[in-house]
C-alpha cells in the first residue's frame, strides 16, 4: 500500500517506520528542511529505543523516504496519515492549525481518491473540520474527486512506542464509509496477530476515545497521589495501599504509581483539551478538572518537602537532582516535574546540579546555564544539602549509598518516585522521604 505520513515527529515517524516495516510503501512529509535533512542523512531527531534500526532498515530497503514537497507525498499515497502537532492553545484548546493545513494541502494537490486520516490526537468534531477543509479546495479548484476522512488515534507511549504500535491493545479506527474501512483493515491486518484488534467505530467516537483513555489514565494518577499525601498524615504506606488494591482485577496494578506528578506531551494537554472541550458544550468536567489541579500541587510537592525542612529562604543552599525527563526511556521534558522542581528552588535562592542519562542536551536547551549538569550520577551530589530524585531511571535503582553519602553534605534523600526499600536507605544511614511511605 502506498502511505504518506505527514508529520515527522514522534507520532509520524513511528507510525512511518511500522507501516514500512510491513512492506508498504511510506513517504513521509515535514516541512522543516532541517529535520529532513537528518532524517536523510540518518539521524533521527527523538529518543525512542528502536526507533533508528527501524527507520535505516526501511530506508535502506527503499520502503522510506522522507520530503519536504508537498506535491510528491500527496500524490503518493492512497493513504494520508496526519501526524502533525497539535499544541495547546493559550485557552488550553488545542491549535488545529497544522492539522487544517495538512488538510488543506491534500485538498489543494490530490487527483485521485485517497484517505485521509488523523493520528494527531485531535478534539472532537475535527474529523468533519478537515473534510470541510479538504472539500472547500477541490471546490476551489472546480475539482470533484471523491475522498474518505477517517480517525485512527494512536496509543504510543514514548520509550515502548515501537513495541506498542507492532504490538497493540488495540486499534481504533473511526470511520463512516465502506471503502476507507476496507483500506484501513488492509494496513492493519500483520498488526492484529491471533485475533481482532481493530475496533471500528463512528468517527467522533474514536476522536472521544483518545481523550478518554488518557484522561482516565490521569485521573489514576492524581487520584493516587492524593491518596498517598493523605498516607502521609495517616502514617500508612501508600506502596502497601497500591498493592492491596491493585490486586483486585477490577482495579489493577497498572498506573497507580504516585509521584512527582504526570508530564509529558499527552495527559497534560489532552486533559486540559477535554475539559475545554466539555465547557464548549456547556458541561463542566469537575472530575477531571480536579485531576489537573492535583497534578499541578504534585509538581511541587519535592519543593514543599525540602522547604519545610530548610525554610522558604534556601539562599546557599545546594540540590542534586536525578532525573530530569517527563519518565525514563525519553529525553522528552514537556510539560515533566523536574522543570517545576528547579523552578521552585532556582527561585527561592538555592543553586541545583543536575543529571539525566539522556535528556541532558534537551535540559540544556531548555534551562540553559541555570543549573549545573554533572557527566554521571555521582557527579552532582558534591556538597548538596539533599538528593531529589524526580524521574525513576533504571540505572538509579541500586547506588552505591556509602559513595552518595560521602559527597553530600548531608544524607538526605527525597524521592519523588519511591524508588527504594525506605529500610534499606535508612539502614544506609540516609534520612528518606519518598510519596506517601512510612
Ligand atoms: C501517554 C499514554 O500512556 C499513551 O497511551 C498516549 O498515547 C500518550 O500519553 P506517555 O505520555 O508517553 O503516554 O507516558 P506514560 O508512560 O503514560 O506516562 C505519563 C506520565 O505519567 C509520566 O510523567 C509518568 O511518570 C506518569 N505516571 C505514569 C505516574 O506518575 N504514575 C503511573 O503510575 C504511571
Amino acid at each position: 500500500m502506498k502511505i504518506t505520513v505527514v508529520g515527522t515527529g514522534y507520532v509520524g515517524l513511528v507510525t512511518g517506520a511500522c507501516l514500512a516495516e510491513y512492506g508498504n510503501d511510506v513517504v513521509c512529509l515535514d516541512l522543516d528542511q532541517r529535520k529532513i535533512d537528518m532524517l536523510r542523512a540518518g539521524g533521527i531527531p527523538i529518543f525512542e529505543p528502536g526507533l533508528d534500526d527501524i527507520v535505516a532498515r526501511n530506508v535502506q530497503a527503499g520502503r522510506l523516504r522522507f520530503t519536504t514537497d508537498i506535491n510528491e507525498s500527496v500524490a503518493h499515497g492512497t493513504v494520508q496519515f496526519i501526524a502533525v502537532g497539535t499544541p495547546p492553545d493559550e485557552d488550553g484548546s488545542a491549535d488545529l492549525q497544522y492539522v487544517l493545513a495538512a488538510a488543506r494541502n491534500i485538498g489543494r494537490a490530490m487527483t485521485e481518491y485517497k484517505v485521509i486520516v488523523d493520528k494527531s490526537t485531535v478534539p472532537v468534531g475535527t474529523a468533519d473540520k478537515v473534510k470541510a477543509a479538504v472539500a472547500e479546495e477541490l471546490e476551489k479548484r472546480g475539482a470533484s474527486i471523491e475522498f474518505s476522512v477517517a480517525s485512527n488515534p494512536e496509543f504510543l507511549k514514548e520509550g515502548a512506542a515501537i513495541e506498542d504500535f507492532m504490538r497493540p491493545d488495540r486499534i481504533v479506527v473511526g470511520a463512516e464509509d465502506d471503502r476507507a474501512i476496507r483500506i484501513m483493515r488492509t494496513i492493519y491486518q500483520p498488526f492484529q496477530r491471533n485475533h481482532e484488534r481493530m475496533l471500528v467505530m463512528d468517527i467522533r467516537s474514536a476522536e472521544l476515545t483518545k481523550y478518554a483513555a488518557n484522561a482516565m489514565l490521569a485521573t489514576r494518577i492524581s487520584f493516587m497521589n492524593e491518596l498517598a499525601n493523605l498516607a502521609e498524615k495517616l502514617g500508612a504506606d501508600i506502596e502497601l495501599v497500591r498493592k492491596g488494591i491493585g490486586s483486585d482485577p477490577r482495579i489493577g496494578y497498572s498506573f497507580l504509581y504516585p509521584g512527582a506528578g504526570y508530564g509529558g506531551s499527552c495527559f497534560p494537554k489532552d486533559v486540559k483539551a477535554l475539559c475545554k472541550t466539555a465547557n464548549e458544550y456547556g458541561m463542566t468536567l469537575k472530575v477531571l478538572e480536579a485531576v489537573e489541579e492535583v497534578n499541578d500541587t504534585q509538581k511541587s510537592l519535592l519543593v514543599k518537602k525540602v522547604t519545610q525542612r530548610f525554610g522558604e529562604d534556601l539562599k546557599g543552599r545546594h540540590f542534586a537532582i536525578w532525573g530530569l525527563a517527563f519518565k525514563p526511556k525519553t529525553d522528552d521534558m514537556r510539560e515533566a516535574p523536574s522543570l517545576v522542581v528547579i523552578d521552585g528552588l532556582l527561585a527561592r535562592g538555592a543553586t541545583v546540579s543536575a543529571f539525566d542519562p539522556v535528556a541532558m542536551h534537551e535540559a540544556q536547551r531548555i534551562l540553559g546555564d541555570k543549573v549545573n549538569y554533572g557527566k554521571t550520577l555521582m557527579d552532582v551530589l558534591d556538597n548538596a544539602d539533599a538528593l531529589l530524585i524526580v524521574t525513576e531511571w533504571k540505572e538509579f535503582q541500586v547506588p552505591d549509598f556509602g559513595a552518595i553519602k560521602a559527597r553530600l553534605k548531608q544524607p538526605l534523600v527525597i524521592d519523588g518516585r519511591n524508588l527504594f526499600d525506605p529500610a534499606i536507605v535508612r539502614d544506609n544511614g540516609f534520612e528518606y522521604d519518598a510519596i506517601g511511605r512510612l
